[in-house]
């Protein structure tokens, strides 16, 4: 079943996130929208043990962790990524925004695993995980694999949120479609927010 614009919008932890750490809203790799979408499961579901596959400089990270502390949840947090340095500059650490904004919140129970790939760190991390955000290469089989291994780590009621489900449309990234694949082929309660309508102003 596909439900359609039910996720209200939660944009206040972002903006909160930056108004206090001297950083550009762009390094948060996903858009206002989608992160916006992304605090509203959080504050739907209200998880209790996350897990995040895909960190970069953690932009995103920081934005569920304030999530988190705003909301005022009892949480534990994993993020991983394959590698220890950023992606797309490796000068920077991957994660760095995520220390720079866990040194702001009180009560952080959030952990970075860097260097390897999920199936490692599971054992370590255990089972219960009932929130998981996916966002690691888009690439088959990507996100596909990322989920297999770990589903047998997540509650019946989990929630799964798959970033860049329509990635593939977009210019030389038509092999991109990994997380559109996981979307389509799992039977699941589907959420999905469509953008709000762009104003056309006649010229
Ligand atoms: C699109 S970026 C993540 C963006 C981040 N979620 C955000 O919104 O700021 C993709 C990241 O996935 C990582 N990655 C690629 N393959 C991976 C894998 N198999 N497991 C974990 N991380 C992976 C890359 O190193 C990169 O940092």
């Amino acid at each position: 079943m596909h439900s359609i614009n039910e996720i209200e919008l939660y944009h206040a932890p972002r903006e909160n996130m930056l108004s206090r750490v001297a950083i550009e809203s762009s390094a948060v790799e996903m858009t206002d929208f989608d992160s916006a979408f992304l605090c509203g499961l959080i504050k739907k579901f209200r998880p209790r043990k996350l897990l995040e596959l895909g960190v970069a400089s953690g932009g995103t990270t920081a934005v569920m962790l304030q999530c988190l502390s705003d909301l005022n949840l009892d949480y534990e947090f994993h993020s991983v990524d394959i590698s220890p340095v950023l992606y797309t500059n490796n000068q920077k650490r991957t994660g760095y925004i995520a220390d720079l904004v866990k040194e702001t919140l009180p009560h952080v129970n959030h952990k970075l695993h860097l260097g390897h790939g999920i199936p490692y760190f599971l054992p370590k991390i255990g089972g219960g995980i009932d929130f998981v955000l996916l966002d690691t290469t888009h690439f088959m089989p990507g996100e596909v694999l990322d989920f297999i291994a770990v589903l047998p780590y997540l509650t019946n009621n989990a929630v799964v949120c798959v970033h860049d489900i329509a990635i593939s449309q977009a210019p030389r990234l038509h092999t991109a479609h990994a997380c559109s694949i996981l979307f389509s082929s799992v039977t699941a309660r589907k959420f999905m927010n469509y953008l709000p309508p762009v104003e056309v102003i006649p010229i």
